[in-house]
């Protein structure tokens, strides 16, 4: 009798769909004490891609029961006005979580409005305060792509404790935060970068890879140990003739006959992303009632 093949697939929408009703049940549980978890997003212009982010968080929001609020804002809003709504939702203690769409003009200085946001509302994990929670092993808001990812390696490979973890790029956003909560799960991590020498080699040594580097299928078989499991935080545009469609960082078609697992593009790490935006609102609103009183007036 032939045994069936291992399914390599690691299917993002499923284990998002978990996260989404695991959030359902607690949102329902927290109305019935009382509290009504919220969430503001605030979109600064009219970048066409971060409309579609925000359009979809909102709505995601919704479906869980999370009352949701968009504050768009016209391109040459000042950083002043910008600081000042941050100011007044850090104050209004029905709103529990506030992510500010990234990009920003580059008039206004991110990390001053990153940094205005009260620590326990910043569902993105970007505070410094969270930040530093995080290195050091806290359990604090987290980013939610990287956390999305930890979710997807856990179901996949369960305890992850002695493994080398490869992750390509060192972004603020994922690249760092993957790192650290990949130090936290008690894995050897390495962090290569555009400047690293001998990439295509480190890379080969890893049991666990984490591409988010933006640059279309950079990493195909030659860069993988056999075994390996791979997730593929890229989302890159490509044009082949007439023709659009979204690619990771990884070969997916050169990956797969020598990975363990592999994430798809789209449906691997993208659905992670909302889900854990959820999540971390209910944290958020769990924290806030744990500590009432605004960390920041
Ligand atoms: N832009 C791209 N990714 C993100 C994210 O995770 N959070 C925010 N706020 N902006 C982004």
């Amino acid at each position: 009798m032939n045994t069936p093949a291992p399914i390599k697939l690691i299917d993002g929408k499923a284990a998002a769909a978990r996260v989404i009703a695991e959030v359902k049940t607690q949102v329902a549980a927290m109305k019935n004490q009382g509290i009504a978890p919220a969430l503001t997003v605030i979109l600064v212009g009219q970048d066409p891609a971060s409309q579609v982010y925000v359009r979809n968080k909102v709505l995601r929001a919704e479906e869980c029961g999370i009352r949701s609020e968009e504050h768009r804002l016209p391109a040459d809003t000042s950083e002043a006005t910008l600081l000042a709504l941050i100011g007044e939702l850090n104050a209004d203690a029905s709103v529990h979580g506030i992510l500010v769409q990234l990009p920003l003009p580059a008039h206004i200085d991110e990390t001053r409005v990153l940094q205005a946001i009260d620590p326990l509302k910043d569902v993105d994990g970007f505070h410094a305060e969270n930040v530093g929670g995080l290195s050091q092993g806290r359990d604090v808001l987290t980013p939610c792509t990287p956390a999305g990812c930890m979710r997807l390696l856990e179901d996949s490979m369960g305890d992850l404790s002695g493994k080398h973890a490869v992750v390509i790029g060192r972004s603020n956003i994922v690249g760092k935060p993957m790192a650290a909560l990949l130090l936290k799960a008690h894995c050897t991590v390495t962090v290569v970068h555009s400047r690293s020498a001998n990439l295509k080699e480190l890379c080969r040594q890893a049991d666990i890879v984490v591409a988010a580097v933006g640059r279309p299928r950079l990493v195909d078989a030659d860069w993988l140990k056999p075994g390996a499991v791979v997730i593929d935080v890229g989302i890159n545009r490509i044009t082949e003739g007439e023709r659009s469609r979204l690619v990771g960082d990884v070969d997916f078609d050169s990956a797969l006959p020598k990975v363990a697992a592999i994430t798809p593009v789209p449906g691997g790490v993208g659905p992670m992303t909302i889900a854990f935006l959820m999540k971390n609102t209910l944290t958020a609103a769990r924290l806030q009632q744990e500590a009432p009183c605004p960390s920041i007036s």
